[in-house]
């Protein structure tokens, strides 16, 4: 790796270089925050598990001088169909927080989806940079608390309101127990907890009926739960499991998406996360039928590397590789793809959060 002062393009020339670089820039207990999943971290594995196990059918001989990596996303144009995935006090990874992540966002054309509990907060964030945002909220409060955000979020350009839907208990990050780390933003969580633990479909129902902000449902693991969400009118379907943070032994999202995508029909959009560090792993989201990937240690990861300038150069990195995994393939745009480019194959190698990258 070259030295911090060197361009940040010959300083990352790869996707992995980020991780060395965050790990020395990170105190100990943000570190396992950011890299930490629950309990005995089987889902974190899986997430990358998933992954591994879709092996590409690439077709050959057809003309790939021009190929189109960038996307739309709630129907405006974006460079890549990659978002940044909403991450709670980005502030204790990066000087700046969510305002650092909204530059470097804007900085390459990605949209940024900003956690209710990230600093500098709604406001401060949106008059950062302009880029296009989704606002995450963990319900903490009652309805007036959260139409109160609604409000908010609109009048600051926000696109999309997003629920995250698997948090009815905070797991046990055993990283951050065994480490002492109290986050400073949990201590104000428990006011809210009951809240959180009570959210039902009565309240998709209820901002259904009452907003027209385009709702958002983060955590969706099931056909079942995605039917659901599309009864309600839900916009889009966001196959997540936190990262591996929240229950242990889950599915990996790439293995749950299959089934989420036949369930929804394309009544709904569908999103996903969890494990995606690759422009490979995009590609096979894509082809599974997701209209979005979003990205979450990666995007702590490059901005604990260097600041909104590492974000955008991550993302060029991470742009170059779905090009050539593209071109590779034989599709010049997104919509040729199909699960037809896929197939099942073992994984060759055991799954951790950095198995993607051979060389560390
Ligand atoms: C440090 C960290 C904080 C997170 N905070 C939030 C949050 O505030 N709200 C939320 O919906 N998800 C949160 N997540 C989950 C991410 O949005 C996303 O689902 C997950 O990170 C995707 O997996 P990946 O990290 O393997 O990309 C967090 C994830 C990490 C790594």
């Amino acid at each position: 790796m070259n030295a911090p002062d060197s361009p940040i393009e010959q300083r990352f020339v790869a996707l992995q270089e980020f991780i060395p670089a965050a790990k020395s820039n990170l105190p100990p207990g943000p570190w396992s925050y950011l890299m930490g999943g629950a309990e005995s971290e089987t889902t974190v594995k899986r997430n990358r598990h998933a992954l591994d196990c879709i092996a590409f059918r690439p077709r050959v001989l057809r003309d790939m001088s021009k190929i189109d990596s960038s996307a739309t996303f709630l129907g405006r144009k974006v460079r890549l169909p990659v978002m940044l995935a909403p991450i709670g006090g980005l502030e204790s990874l990066v000087e700046g927080g969510a305002a650092t992540a909204a530059r470097g966002a804007a900085q390459f054309g990605v949209p940024q989806m900003l956690s209710s509990v990230c600093k500098p907060g709604l406001e401060e964030t949106a008059a950062a940079a302009n880029t296009l945002r989704v606002f995450q909220l963990y319900v903490r409060g009652d309805t007036q608390w959260i139409d109160d955000f609604v409000k908010r979020a609109i009048d600051h350009g926000y696109s999309a309101f997003c629920y995250t839907v698997d948090v009815a208990s905070y797991s046990r990050r055993e990283r951050d127990i065994v480490g002492r780390f109290v986050k400073p933003w949990r201590k104000d969580a428990a006011a809210g907890a009951k809240f959180q633990s009570a959210l039902s479909w009565d309240e998709i129902k209820r901002y259904k009926d009452r907003h027209s902000l385009p709702l958002i449902v983060k955590g969706i693991a099931t056909a079942e739960d995605a039917k659901l969400a599309v009864k309600h009118g839900v916009d889009v379907v966001y196959v997540s499991n936190h990262g591996g943070r929240q229950l242990d032994h889950g599915k990996g999202s790439a293995a749950v998406l299959p089934e989420v995508i036949q369930a929804v029909k394309g009544k709904a959009e569908v999103w996903v996360d969890g494990g995606f560090m690759r422009g490979s792993d995009v590609v096979k989201a894509i082809a599974l039928g997701a209209k979005a990937v979003g990205i979450g240690r990666l995007t702590g990861l490059s901005l604990a590397a260097a600041g909104a300038p590492g974000l955008a150069r991550a993302l060029e990195l991470l742009e170059d590789e779905i090009r050539i995994c593209l071109g590779l393939l034989g599709v010049t745009s997104y919509a040729q793809l199909s699960p037809r480019y896929l197939a099942a194959a073992p994984a060759v190698s055991l799954p951790d959060t950095f198995s993607a990258f051979p060389l560390l």
